[in-house]
């Protein structure tokens, strides 16, 4: 993955946006080099959004989240590399052998297709998870801190890029796991904004101190008056970093 300048560090969430919107949207932002597909606009625009996406340049981030059989999650992952997808998340909790297949078809995917591998990314434990139901539900005793970590271990056994960590996690596992490990994690807001529904929060300049290797910013530049100012100023609040 390509961090090299401050753009190439904001990863931004087309939530709440159809195929079309999304689209002019991205247009309207000069600059941009990196967005999220979630599961949202993936279910309404398909693998077309994504190629349409990097016809404009842009590097696709599919967070669809794959958690399946080994021999399922290759094949995803075949088909994801082969449409262009940049990073693709996939759930640490498919386990070692998932992770590894999931890499091995992104690499023939790609390979197939002509195209860079795509950098696939482990969810560990998401964080609408209340640690008491976390206990209660899943009958998992270890803290929740601990288990991320176990998770996280099984991405570097399996041989994938990195993690999707909250905002919380990311120094913890950035200790644990140095570049070119990759974190990239959500629940970013520029000082003075809006948390929405975020509870844990870090500004874009303190996750990347934190060492987070890209951000994923949503709402505060989606929904902002002006989206080019507000992405403008996210990328000059990290330059220094
Ligand atoms: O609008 P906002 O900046 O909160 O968007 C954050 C994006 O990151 C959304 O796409 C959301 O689904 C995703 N996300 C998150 N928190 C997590 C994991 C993913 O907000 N723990």
């Amino acid at each position: 993955m390509d961090f090299s300048n401050s753009a190439n560090h904001i990863i931004v969430a087309l939530d709440g946006m159809d195929p079309r919107q999304a689209i002019e949207f991205t247009a309207a932002l000069p600059g941009l080099r990196r967005v999220k597909v979630g599961l949202e606009l993936f279910m309404s625009g398909g693998s077309a959004v994504v190629e349409q996406l990097r016809h404009q340049g842009l590097a696709v981030f599919l967070d669809l989240k794959f958690h399946d059989i080994p021999a399922t999650m290759a094949a995803a992952c075949r088909e994801a590399a082969s449409f262009g997808a940049d990073l693709i998340t996939v759930h640490a909790a498919a386990g070692i052998e998932a992770l590894a297949a999931a890499q091995q078809g992104a690499v023939e995917g790609a390979a197939a297709a002509g195209l860079q591998t795509p950098s696939l990314l482990a969810v560990t434990v998401l964080t609408s998870w209340d640690p008491l139901y976390f206990k209660e539900q899943l009958a998992i005793s270890e803290p929740v801190d601990r288990y991320v970590h176990r998770l996280a271990r099984l991405a570097t056994v399996a041989g994938i890029a990195g993690c999707v960590c909250s905002p919380l996690e990311v120094a913890s596992l950035r200790a644990a796991h140095p570049k070119p490990f990759v974190l990239i994690t959500p629940g970013i807001r520029p000082i003075g904004c809006n948390k929405n529904d975020q509870q844990r929060v870090l500004s874009p300049s303190q996750a990347l101190a934190a060492g987070a290797s890209a951000l994923v910013i949503g709402r505060p530049i989606t929904k902002a008056e002006d989206p080019a100012k507000a992405f403008n100023e996210c990328c000059r609040s990290i330059e220094e970093i």
